[in-house]
């Protein structure tokens, strides 16, 4: 049995620590150190992180680096990135980052090096871009494809939807994407509803091609095509896929040809830029897909090289460790002010939740410490006009990362000085808050003054970056991978598998025919869940 992370001598002295530094304030740590927000700063990549507003010290980093140290966290990077198995629940490999490794690199997996069929498949994909950006890929009727549809559901349609919709700025304009999950047939319907077949084209992304709400949705566009262009050789037109499964791929009735493959060392959640991301690719042009790949690569080596002092990272796994395991923090909050980051937060929530929502540790001990924490956020300023009251004022520690850039991509009037001082303001002030004598030195009624006063002392990141473009995704979303795979080292969880889901999964399979009113056989679950299902038959007969 290997030694839990709770029992690691770093633990216990950042545990005695924590009682040291639990009361002190970010304010007499600003006062006492005037060089604090240039001290407590990294920078690569093009990415500039300034966590001084943590609850930290000098001896807090270090003793969070050595608990680091103790948890082989650079063993586990190196296993890795050499395409180790270290995802053993499933004996694989997880190598998301010879999805972006150069051309000429060498990974083996099983002794085979895996770059080459890569940058083939990138290759494949970019042939097929192009004729859509082009447009001498044409439908079964000849006309030119206006629309691309992903249909996919987790890693197969958040990676995508995140990124499309953050480098929309660089997409084609003449093209239209849209993005089909849930198996909700309001989903399907409201993406087609003024589409025309003829000019529409289905990309069916699915890891395993086995997935209830993809092929659900997948049959669903099958038959509103054909419904209208009423020939099976259509399909050859209007349809590919991305799978790892070709045999499945085959029984749905796409032509392998149509197909972009991947493998199963690579994760859903850490898929988009493998063939997953086609429709990315449609959008923003190869040479822009690399720029991104190349953005990924920057911050794989950088995490793969820099010492854990100055490792983007490694800091904000530890710092998120610190909060999740000594300050008791249940949340954490990533707030991006850029309008066109709207899904990242939630791309990170399955990236997060799904990697390191565990309970049992990698050789099988059962948890008794906090693991993943729940992960949340909106771009900024919405979110300022809804939950930050609860951040700023309430009784919970959420600490939050701040997102902004220097340059916006839409520079109208002021609005890009205005967003950008608004997350400013907001790091500001939750850090240092308002005490109780600034506030009757406003001139408020003293009744007001409790009402009134900002505790401050709570915690963020702010990472500053010049300009959305595809280069900085890249670092952003392998700067939140690797985060994820720090702190699922430290505490010791496969951050790689999903057991989790497959109980609903196969209880859903079960229920699905109950629902139909002739099935005839006795319900034989809990009482409360056949009562639904029957009163759920008896109201949908109406
Ligand atoms: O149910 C969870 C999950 O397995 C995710 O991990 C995955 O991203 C998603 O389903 C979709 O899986 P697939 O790409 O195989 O359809």
């Amino acid at each position: 049995m290997t030694t839990l992370c709770t029992h690691q001598p770093a633990w216990q002295a950042l545990q005695a620590h924590y009682q040291s530094i639990q009361q002190q304030h970010l304010r007499d740590w600003f006062a006492a150190d005037p060089a604090r927000g240039t001290e407590f700063t990294e920078a690569a990549c093009g990415l500039y992180l300034d966590y001084s507003k943590n609850r930290i010290s000098r001896e807090t980093m270090t003793l969070l680096v050595d608990l680091a140290d103790q948890s082989g966290l650079r063993q586990r990077i190196d296993a890795m990135f050499r395409g180790d198995k270290i995802n053993i629940t499933e004996d694989r490999a997880v190598l998301h980052v010879a999805l972006r490794a150069p051309r000429g690199a060498s990974i083996l997996v099983d002794g085979e090096n895996v770059v080459p069929d890569v940058h083939a498949v990138l290759d494949q994909m970019a042939a097929f871009a192009g004729k859509l950006r082009d447009r001498t890929w044409r439908g079964h009727t000849g006309l030119p494809i206006k629309t691309i549809v992903n249909i996919g559901i987790g890693g197969s349609d958040l990676g995508p939807v995140m990124a499309y919709e953050a480098l929309r700025h660089y997409s084609d304009r003449g093209l239209q994407f849209r993005f089909v999950s849930n198996i909700d047939g309001s989903d399907f319907s409201e993406a087609v509803h003024d589409l025309n077949p003829a000019e529409t084209l289905f990309i069916v992304a699915s890891k395993t091609f086995t997935t209830q709400e993809t092929l659900t949705n997948a049959h669903s566009a099958r038959t509103w095509c054909l419904a209208i262009l009423k020939d099976e050789a259509a399909i050859a037109k209007h349809f590919v896929a991305v799978s790892t499964n070709a045999t499945e791929v085959a029984k749905f009735g796409i032509d392998t040809a149509n197909m972009f493959g991947f493998w199963d060392w690579v994760g859903g959640r850490y898929s988009f830029d493998s063939a997953i991301g086609l429709s990315l690719m449609i959008a923003i042009g190869p040479d822009n897909y690399r720029d991104m790949l190349a953005g990924f690569h920057a911050m794989d080596e950088h995490f793969r090289t820099a010492p854990f002092d100055h490792n983007l990272p490694v800091i904000l796994g530890l710092l998120g460790v610190w909060y999740n395991n000594f300050f008791g923090a249940e949340t954490h909050a990533v707030l991006p002010y850029d309008h066109y980051l709207g899904r990242f937060s939630a791309y990170l929530q399955q990236l997060d939740m799904e990697s390191n929502g565990k309970r049992t540790t990698l050789d099988g001990q059962k948890i008794d410490y906090q693991t993943g924490p729940v992960v949340w956020g909106t771009p900024g300023t919405n979110g300022q006009h809804a939950y930050y009251q609860l951040i700023h004022q309430g009784t919970k520690l959420i600490p939050c990362d701040f997102i902004a850039f220097c340059r916006s991509l839409n520079p109208v009037g002021i609005h890009h000085d205005l967003l950008t001082a608004n997350c400013f303001a907001q790091t500001e002030a939750l850090a240092f808050g308002k005490t109780a004598d600034e506030v009757r030195a406003d001139g408020v009624a003293e009744a007001l003054v409790p009402h009134r006063t900002f505790d401050g002392n709570h915690p963020t990141n702010t990472i500053l970056v010049e300009q959305l473009t595809p280069y900085v995704l890249g670092t952003l979303v392998a700067l939140y991978e690797h985060k994820v795979f720090v702190q699922g080292t430290i505490w010791q969880v496969n951050s790689f598998d999903q057991w989790g889901v497959e109980l609903g999964k196969v209880l859903a399979k079960k229920i699905a025919p109950e629902l139909d009113a002739g099935h005839a056989a006795a319900l034989k679950h809990d009482s409360s869940t056949n009562q639904l299902i029957n009163l759920y038959r008896e109201k949908k007969r109406k």
